[in-house]
């Protein structure tokens, strides 16, 4: 489970009285899927740092599996963070390595590089044919799985997604979706997923927390619905524009 009490957040570099987050108390359940929406600078972001403990809050609480992380030592919080996994809109993959050590780049960091577990995980995310490609040769949605499979190699308890499908086309986005949506099904990863795109949160997430302004307006149910799958991208065009 993960908890948010009273969690206040401002950055030194900005400006002082405007806060990124604002008491925010919110809790997210263990194996939930859940959705976080906001306009840009609304502290979408902000609030999945903190989950992973890139930022620390000013005030308030930080609570992992009712532990408060800011009393752990920090072996407990590297361990913690070790058990959260995250991925970006931009998929943040190293180009001068191929696939497959981006991959096995978190279990090689940690000291723990299983070869089994990398071809596996690779296999899951569809891409195991592309094990000796470097990221420039790969399409968004590719770069995508790699980043989603690399995230996974370690077996996260958590996964932080940050606007995962917005580099993407609509395609791209469907296929991410389905993928993400098999990992939670598959792996029983508590999952966040931050994004501007109503309908990703909608086939993804169970509830999801409206934020404006660093403030928590609301905690809602999502109403579930599923992607329409075109066969091809002409169909899609021509369902989506005729
Ligand atoms: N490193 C930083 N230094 C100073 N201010 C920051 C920093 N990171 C974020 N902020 C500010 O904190 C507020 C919340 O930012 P955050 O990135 O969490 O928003 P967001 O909802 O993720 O926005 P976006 O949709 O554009 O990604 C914004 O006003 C932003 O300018
Ligand atoms: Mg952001």
């Amino acid at each position: 489970m993960i908890q948010f009490e009273q969690v206040t957040k401002t950055y030194d570099l900005g400006n002082p009285q405007k806060k990124a987050l604002s008491a925010i108390s919110l809790e997210i359940t263990a194996k939930e899927c859940f959705g976080i929406v906001g306009p840009s600078g609304s502290g979408k972001s902000t609030l999945l740092r903190l989950i992973n403990q890139l930022e620390t809050p000013d005030t308030g609480h930080l609570m992992l599996d009712d532990e408060d992380v800011s009393r752990l030592s920090a072996k407990e919080q590297r361990l913690k963070r070790q058990s959260i996994g995250m991925i970006f809109q931009q998929f943040n993959l190293l180009n001068n390595k191929t696939v497959y050590d981006n991959v096995a780049l978190p279990l090689k960091l940690q000291g723990k590089i299983k070869q089994k577990r990398v071809m596996e995980i690779m296999d899951f995310v569809n891409i195991d044919n592309l094990a000796n490609q470097y990221p420039q040769q790969l399409s968004g949605g590719q770069k995508q799985r790699v980043a989603i499979a690399r995230a996974l190699s370690f077996d996260p308890r958590i996964l932080l997604c940050d606007e995962p499908t917005s580099a993407l086309d609509e395609q791209h986005t469907e296929e991410i979706i389905k993928l993400l949506k098999e990992v939670h099904q598959h792996f029983h990863t508590t999952m966040v997923i931050v994004s501007h795109e109503f309908s990703v949160i909608r086939h993804l997430c169970t509830r999801a927390a409206i934020l404006e302004e660093g403030q928590l307006l609301d905690v809602i149910p999502v109403s579930p619905t599923e992607p329409t799958v075109f066969d091809s991208y002409y169909h899609r065009a021509l369902e989506s524009l005729n």
